[in-house]
């Protein structure tokens, strides 16, 4: 086993020392290096991390308290200190933060290598138990994230959280899902799914955020959907800031298989932070050009603000057969690839569902189906978790999907 190890290491000699020892020792290997705790928090949810070695003066000595805030976000992962002083009242604490283990300063390749490969295995062995699947009540899964965003107003960015989330439950009923509104101007998920106002994103803005408070946040649909909705007052919503969502995002992942968060147009800073630490983000345009031209809009503007070092694809809605905009011009005017699986456009099934409280009322057909085709291109199912390569774009002479191609 060679454990994939992040340094969360804010003094240069340490970083290189501990650097060096990692290399030589064969058991392990360094997978990233971070000096601040925002990039901790975000280089730690990158695959192949199994431990993090923090030392004791990282974000300026507040260690312990960084090591609380990782063992609630991703408990997957073993900690090690690495700590000058190695009195009984620090290795106390430490234990109590968190830590699988602790390190002297300056460190020893026989020390770190035992606290890792401790840690390590540790982490090995109860991950897969976290991964079983169900969701809150004590189970969890290490979900694949999707952030969906809509190219311009009225894509049916909504729609299609919903109906993916839908569409990965009922794939595989063992798979716990969440869809997540961060829509906070102007989000409607809790109206579209027929919820009560009783649970919401509201709950958790005051107070420490623990995983029992987010838990605790969120709605149980029918369907066994969990869903994270705003609350009723959206001044209240917006109170939700990027560091919040950030969390709760990070937790949500460690409890869920499929976490699907709708970013309603994207130019939010809450929605930007969604779209920079989701395993796939991707823009719902419909075939319009005023749809194209929004969608490129927004990918060049997270481009241009560095929010996305990951690809983001566009996702057809609405496809008609024979509409002035088909996929073969989509695919050459996006800025992002679009991919296969196209929604075809659906009005009388969707209106019903969208008027009546979802999940009964879009019938088995078609309509579904193509949602599924593109749960699985969106990698939701569980045999595409986790592969991240970008997907080629569509030949030019790929047709749109018709509702006769769809009924196969
Ligand atoms: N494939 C489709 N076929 C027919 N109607 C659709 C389709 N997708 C969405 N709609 C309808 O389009 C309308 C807008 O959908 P939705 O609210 O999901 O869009 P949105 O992008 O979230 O909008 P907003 O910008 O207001 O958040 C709804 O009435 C919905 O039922
Ligand atoms: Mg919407």
């Amino acid at each position: 086993m060679t454990a994939g190890v992040l340094l969360a290491v804010g003094e240069e000699a340490l970083a290189r020392q501990i650097e060096g020892l990692a290399q030589r020792s064969g058991a392990m290997v360094v997978t990233d290096r971070v000096a601040a705790p925002d990039a901790l928090l975000r280089a730690v949810m990158a695959p192949g991390v199994d431990v993090v070695v923090l030392d004791g003066a990282f974000a300026g000595g507040g260690a312990l308290e960084v090591a609380r805030e990782l063992t609630s976000l991703v408990p997957e992962i073993g900690l090690v200190l690495a700590a000058a002083d190695r009195g009984d009242g620090l290795l106390a604490a430490a234990l109590h933060a968190g830590f699988r283990g602790v390190v002297g300063v300056p460190v020893t390749a026989r020390d770190l290598t035992a606290a890792v490969v401790a840690a390590a295995s540790w982490a090995q062995t109860v991950r897969p138990r976290l991964a079983a699947p169900g969701g809150v009540d004590g189970r969890r899964g290490l979900g694949a994230t999707l952030a969906l965003a809509g190219a311009k107003g009225g894509t049916g960015t909504t729609t299609l959280a919903v109906h993916l989330g839908l569409a990965v439950a009922a794939a595989s009923p063992s798979r716990s899902v969440c869809v997540v509104d961060l829509d906070l101007p102007a989000g409607d998920l809790r109206g579209l799914l027929g919820l009560p106002d009783l649970r919401s994103l509201g709950d958790l803005l005051d107070g420490p955020l623990t995983p029992e408070r987010i838990d605790d946040g969120l709605a149980l649909h029918p369907s066994g959907l969990r869903a994270l909705v705003l609350p009723g007052d959206p001044d209240r919503a917006e109170r939700a800031g990027p560091e919040l969502v950030r969390a709760v995002l990070g937790h949500l992942r460690t409890r869920f298989d499929a976490v699907v968060a709708d970013l309603g147009r994207g130019t939010t800073a809450v929605a930007q932070v969604a779209a920079e630490v989701a395993d796939r983000v991707a823009v719902v345009v419909t075939p319009d050009v005023p749809a194209v031209r929004g969608a490129n809009r927004l990918v060049a503007r997270w481009g241009a603000r560095g929010v996305r070092a990951g690809p983001v694809v566009a996702v057809l809605n609405r496809a008609t057969r024979d509409g002035d905009v088909q996929p073969a011009f989509l695919s050459q005017a996006l800025s992002a690839p679009l991919l296969g699986a196209a929604i075809p456009a659906d009005t009388r099934a969707l209106a019903t569902a969208a008027n009546t409280g979802v999940t009964d009322h879009v019938p088995p057909g078609p309509w579904r189906q193509a949602v599924a085709r593109l749960a699985g291109d969106l990698e939701l199912l569980p045999q595409q978790r986790r592969t991240r390569a970008p997907r080629r774009p569509l030949p030019a002479d790929d047709p749109v999907p018709t509702e006769a191609q769809t009924r196969a």
